[in-house]
């Protein structure tokens, strides 16, 4: 089964003092962009408050993809759903009450989706399977940029395209996605591609963009 591919680049490490220039260089050719919120609390580093946060949500000509790596993410979530991100991620690991808040999100009106860290199994979760509309599995420890993938996270991978079966649910990889790894990621039946550094850090941003769709995309036709 071919599934339609989607690449939300992650602005984590582009340059944090002209994110509206950033942002403008790949939006064009990406689906979503993927925002990597983190409180130095759930990971050890800081990205935005939701000040900051909002004022990029807001003034981005792309749809934005939340991803929440903050501490009792529970109401914080529905501020991110109301400010009108089209996806909004939640960690397994950060929610006391993750079907309510995965309900709330979607009441919202945003996509509901929940995040798990490399060492939370995903048949913990299989149960919250019709309250998401997407799973983001993380291919890295969560907290920085261009760390290296993990490719024994593709058993993951495939067991969350097993739960997921014929329902219409995005299956997204978070961490060390490039055109050197997106391919492991496409045979474990992942659909939707963060890509930070990978594309920031290529002297051409929207071709790397276009070109990790293009691979996957060919790759789906095989
Ligand atoms: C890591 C973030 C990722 C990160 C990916 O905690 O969630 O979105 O930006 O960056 P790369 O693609 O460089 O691993
Ligand atoms: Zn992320």
């Amino acid at each position: 089964m071919t599934h339609e591919i989607r690449i939300t680049p992650s602005i984590l490490n582009a340059d944090f003092s002209q994110l509206d220039k950033e942002i403008a260089r790949v939006a064009e050719v990406s689906d979503l962009i993927h925002l990597d919120v983190m409180d130095d609390i759930f990971v050890p580093n800081f990205t935005f408050d939701f000040a900051a946060a909002s004022s990029i949500i807001k003034s981005s000509p792309l749809a934005i993809d939340a991803h929440l790596m903050v501490a009792d993410v529970d109401m914080i979530a529905i501020q991110y759903a109301e400010i009108g991100c089209a996806s909004v991620t939640i960690h397994a690991e950060a929610t006391k009450n993750i079907q309510q808040t995965l309900k709330a999100i979607r009441a919202a009106g945003s996509r509901s989706s929940l995040g798990l860290k490399p060492k939370t199994q995903i048949q913990d979760y299989a149960s919250f399977v019709d309250d998401v509309d997407m799973f983001l599995i993380m291919t890295v420890e969560p907290g920085f940029g261009g760390q290296s993938f993990m490719q024994d996270m593709m058993e993951k991978v495939r067991r969350t395209r097993e739960i997921i079966g014929d329902r219409p649910i995005w299956l997204q990889v978070d961490g060390g996605i490039s055109m050197k790894t997106i391919e492991m990621a496409l045979d474990a039946g992942a659909d939707t591609f963060v890509a930070g550094s990978a594309v920031f850090n290529s002297p051409d941003p929207a071709a790397m963009v276009v070109a990790l769709r293009e691979f996957a995309t060919a790759h789906g036709k095989r």
